[in-house]
Parts: C-alpha cells; sequence; structure tokens
C-alpha cells in the first residue's frame, strides 16, 4: 500500500458557505468524498447519480454526523444528455457554485451488453444521443453539466473571489490508441475494434476529461481548474469487473493501490488547496502531487483544442 500524506482539517479549510456539486455523489468516490467534504462544513452539497436508493444513503450517513451541510440529490443520466441538462440547470438556479467536481464515470465496459446488469445497466454501447458509451457518460455529459454552469460558476468567482472545476482524469489514460489519443470519427460507433477495446475506450475518454480540463483552464482563467488522478482504490468500478480485467487493474497498478478509505483524498485535497498554491489546469496525482502527465497527449494543446471544438459542435444544441 502506498503512504499519502493528507490531513482533512490540516488541507481543507472550513468551507462554510460554499456550494459543491459532485457529480456521481451516490457511490465510491464521490460519496465518500461528500461525506468527507460535509466535514468541514460546506453550506449545500449537490449529489448527482441515477441510483436514488445510494444517494438516500449517503445524505442519511452525513445527517447523522455533526455536519450542518445540506445535502441534495438530483436525479441524472449521462447517458441520456436531455436528463443532464435538466440536472444542469437545476443547480444552475443557486445563488452560487464553489466548487464543480466532475466525477461520475463507467468504466471497461464491453460494447455491447444486453442481458447482464453493470453499473451502466444493459446497453447497446451508446448513449441514448448515440456516443460511445464511455466518451458520451465520461467526457460529453460533464462538458455539457460544465458548459451550462460556466456563468454561474463565474459569477461566484466575481462575487467570492474563487470558484474551481476538477475533472477526474485516471493514470489509465495511457492506454489511449496510439497515434489518435482520440479517434474523432468513430465516436458515435461502439468503436468496437481495438485489442484492448474497452481499456482503450475508457482511457480516450479519461484523456479526454484531462485535456478539456487543461483547456477550460486556458480559456476560463478565472476559474480555478484543477485535475485530479484519485489513483487506484477498490470501488465498485474496480470490484464489478470480470477476473481477467481486475488483474490488468491491480498488475497494472502494482505498488499504488490505495486503501479503500484514501481513493477520494486527492480530490478533496484539490478543493482545499489554497489558491496561490495550485497551478491552473495542472494534473494532480494523489495526494496533491503536481504530476507531467502520462504521455504525449497529455500535453498537446493541438488535441486539446480539438477536442474542445468537437464538443462544442456536438452539444450545440444543448446550448443554444
Ligand atoms: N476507483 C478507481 O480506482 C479510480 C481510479 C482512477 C480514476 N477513477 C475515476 O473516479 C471516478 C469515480 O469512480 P468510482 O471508482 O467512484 O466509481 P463507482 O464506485 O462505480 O461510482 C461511479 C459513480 O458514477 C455514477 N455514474 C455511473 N454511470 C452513470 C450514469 N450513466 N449517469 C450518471 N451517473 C453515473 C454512479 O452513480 P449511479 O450509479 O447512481 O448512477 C456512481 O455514483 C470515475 O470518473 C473514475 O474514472 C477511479
Amino acid at each position: 500500500m502506498v503512504k499519502l500524506d493528507f490531513d482533512l482539517e490540516r488541507d481543507v479549510p472550513e468551507l462554510t458557505d460554499k456550494v459543491i456539486l459532485i457529480t456521481g455523489g451516490t457511490h465510491g468516490l464521490g460519496a465518500a468524498t461528500a461525506k468527507m467534504i460535509a466535514n468541514r462544513n460546506a453550506t449545500k452539497i449537490f449529489i448527482t447519480g441515477r441510483n436514488e436508493h445510494a444517494a438516500q444513503q449517503v445524505i442519511a450517513d452525513i445527517k447523522a454526523t455533526v455536519s450542518n451541510t445540506e445535502v441534495n440529490w438530483i436525479r441524472c443520466d449521462h447517458a441520456d444528455l436531455a436528463s443532464v441538462k435538466t440536472a444542469a440547470i437545476e443547480v444552475s438556479k443557486e445563488p452560487r457554485l464553489d466548487v464543480l467536481i466532475a466525477n461520475a464515470g463507467i468504466m471497461a465496459l464491453p460494447p455491447v451488453l444486453l442481458l447482464a446488469t453493470t453499473n451502466a445497466g444493459p446497453h447497446k454501447g451508446l448513449t441514448k444521443d448515440g456516443y460511445e458509451l464511455h466518451f458520451g457518460i465520461n467526457h460529453l455529459a460533464h462538458a455539457l453539466i460544465i458548459r451550462t454552469l460556466l456563468p454561474l460558476l463565474q459569477k461566484t468567482a466575481r462575487q467570492h473571489g474563487e470558484a474551481r472545476i476538477i475533472p477526474i482524469s485516471s493514470l489509465a489514460l495511457v492506454l489511449a490508441p496510439r497515434g489518435h489519443g482520440i479517434v474523432f470519427k468513430d465516436l458515435k460507433t461502439t468503436q468496437a475494434y481495438w485489442l484492448l477495446g474497452k481499456w482503450q475506450r475508457y482511457a480516450q475518454s479519461k484523456l479526454a476529461n484531462l485535456i478539456y480540463g487543461r483547456e477550460l483552464a486556458r480559456r476560463y482563467p478565472e476559474i480555478l481548474t484543477l485535475i485530479a488522478d484519485p489513483g487506484p482504490s477498490n470501488t465498485g468500478l474496480v470490484s464489478s469487473l470480470g477476473f481477467l480485467d481486475k488483474a490488468i487493474v491491480y498488475l497494472g497498478n502494482i505498488n499504488r493501490f490505495l486503501d479503500d478509505d484514501q481513493g477520494h483524498w486527492n480530490q478533496v485535497w484539490t478543493v482545499g488547496v489554497p489558491k496561490a498554491q495550485a497551478q491552473q489546469g495542472e494534473l494532480y496525482e494523489p495526494v496533491g502531487r503536481l504530476s507531467n502527465g502520462y504521455t504525449h497527449w497529455c500535453l498537446d494543446e493541438n488535441l486539446a483544442a480539438r477536442l474542445w471544438d468537437w464538443t462544442e459542435e456536438e452539444l450545440k444544441p444543448w446550448l443554444a
């Protein structure tokens, strides 16, 4: 196990008055982040996801502590942009939004799964709007949430001194397709043709999370964007994998695996790090360790600009 240096009370100041949105806050790292942040008394936390029962459990767990934080669940299905837009509009009614943690995600799902239920449910490899499942859920849905909430984040930064976006990426991005990084021409197919298939589709989406975050940082310097790699830990994302895929995760992360209660530390750290000590648009490894990115794609400004333009084009109908 890795030894990490993180202390909530030392590293995260009281979050009084702050409003925080955590996508995918019903399970895993998002739920753990919500519970930890509530200990620093944020005024309000929104968690999103599809599973109401799990959301109510997170809310009950927080209510059972001494925290004064109000926690609300908003139903949101990232595989359906209409649902994503409705959820983002709900948050946009708040007078402020201090932190947006873009955390929800799926990993290494087969291109078509009609019978079994995974964390994406039975699916045909495409989102309702026709995008490859990982790219649609992990990247495009988050881009719609971020773009819808940018005016509120900008207003918050103007009125209260700062606002943050924290996209969650992963070292797994090193598996993104060689020679491309992102295969734009096939993002509206199941992309069921690569050797490592489901891992490359996940990697492509996690690369998108990182470079879209870098582009946000360049375009909106008034908002602090810090990209977090949580590091590997045993959430539902990992435990729901089959034997071979679990072996890939465990063997690929020997000496990196975190304790079950540490996986969310890095993203909580990015919420608390003083703005003056944080580097805009940079990637942080656990905990609070500045990373130079894992492959040349991470620093490729042309690829980031192309992703930005592609995303804007796809979201046009939703942003009009
Ligand atoms: N765990 C790791 O080792 C690890 C390592 C590196 C990066 N990460 C990243 O960390 C983030 C969180 O992962 P985790 O480990 O906490 O996974 P998890 O335990 O499986 O939780 C995933 C969360 O995402 C939500 N989600 C999944 N599909 C969704 C959809 N279609 N619409 C809306 N919400 C959806 C789930 O909510 P509902 O089920 O309620 O919809 C759940 O709250 C992901 O972005 C992942 O890529 C994880």
